[in-house]
């Protein structure tokens, strides 16, 4: 696919990967439909890509309502055109162990919660935003169409991260079932993987884990953005890459 002719769907675009590729799309052409529950980095990003409603557009809703991501998918084809392109890239970070001992003896237990909220936004958001798309792409006949799924190297299972590792390694598992049902429609699914990257996400982890992380690859150094973005760039184009999640981790040791 070319990218001046994509017409893409991004979710979670007001911040971090998301934005930087929303940014990086419209530069080189395409139409681009954004969605975050974040409605002031919307508007940011809005403000900053300056380019007018018919390349692009953007609804503020939370991706765990399925009504909202039906509405969302049904607009942004009817604004922007039709889309071929799918960026599943929200996401949430929600650690903690599945039982821990704390001061006293006290046991730390992982919220039902906690556990509901990541595989909700993670993995069942995905999943919505996808079947809301393909119906549109069999009922339109649009081919080729690509969906790119953000996943990350936690996939592989992680200490203290019992939810966003079981939402990864779902999410890498629905690449391959979206691949073997679609390949034969013109519909490409493929994943990115990525190590620690210089997002607020990141910012989020406490300073021993960070550094922890960062120290788990051989460039011993976070991700850029950027850096991701020149991976999803090569998705869209080279047409021979299909069907696997690609990792983009600074050569992780773990
Ligand atoms: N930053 C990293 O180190 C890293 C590593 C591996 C994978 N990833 C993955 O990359 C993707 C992007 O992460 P990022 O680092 O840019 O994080 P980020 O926190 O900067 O951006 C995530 C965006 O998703 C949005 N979002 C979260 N929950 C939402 C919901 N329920 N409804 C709508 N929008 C919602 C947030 O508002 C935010 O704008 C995520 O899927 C993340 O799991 C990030």
């Amino acid at each position: 696919m070319e990218l001046h002719n994509t017409i893409a769907i991004v979710t979670g675009a007001a911040s971090g990967i998301g934005y930087l590729t929303v940014c990086n799309l419209i530069k080189a052409g395409a139409k681009v439909a954004a969605c975050d529950i974040n409605e002031s980095g919307l508007q940011t990003l809005d403000a900053a890509l300056d380019c007018g409603p018919e390349r692009f557009f953007y609804q503020q809703f939370d991706l765990t309502n399925e009504a909202s991501i039906k509405k969302f998918v049904t607009d942004a084809f009817q604004k922007i055109g039709p889309c071929n392109l799918l960026i599943n890239n929200a996401g949430i970070l929600r650690d903690g162990h599945l039982v821990k001992m704390e001061e006293q003896a006290q046991y730390y237990a992982l919220p039902t919660a906690q556990w509901r909220a990541v595989i909700e936004t993670n993995l069942t958001a995905p999943m919505l935003m996808a079947r809301q798309t393909i119906l549109e792409w069999l009922t339109l006949k649009i081919a080729p169409a690509l969906i790119i799924n953000v996943s990350s190297i936690a996939a592989k299972g992680n200490s203290g991260q019992s939810a966003y590792a079981a939402s990864k390694a779902g999410l890498n598992a629905l690449t391959q079932c979206w691949a073997k049902e679609f390949s034969s429609h013109g519909i490409r699914v493929v994943g990115v993987a990525p190590g620690l990257v210089d997002t607020p996400m990141a910012s989020s982890l406490n300073a021993s884990d960070f550094l922890e992380i960062t120290k788990a690859s051989h460039l011993g150094r976070p991700g850029k953005p950027e850096e991701v973005w020149q991976l999803i760039k090569t998705l869209i184009e080279c047409e021979f890459m299909a069907s696997q999640t690609y990792p983009i981790d600074g050569g992780n040791k773990l």
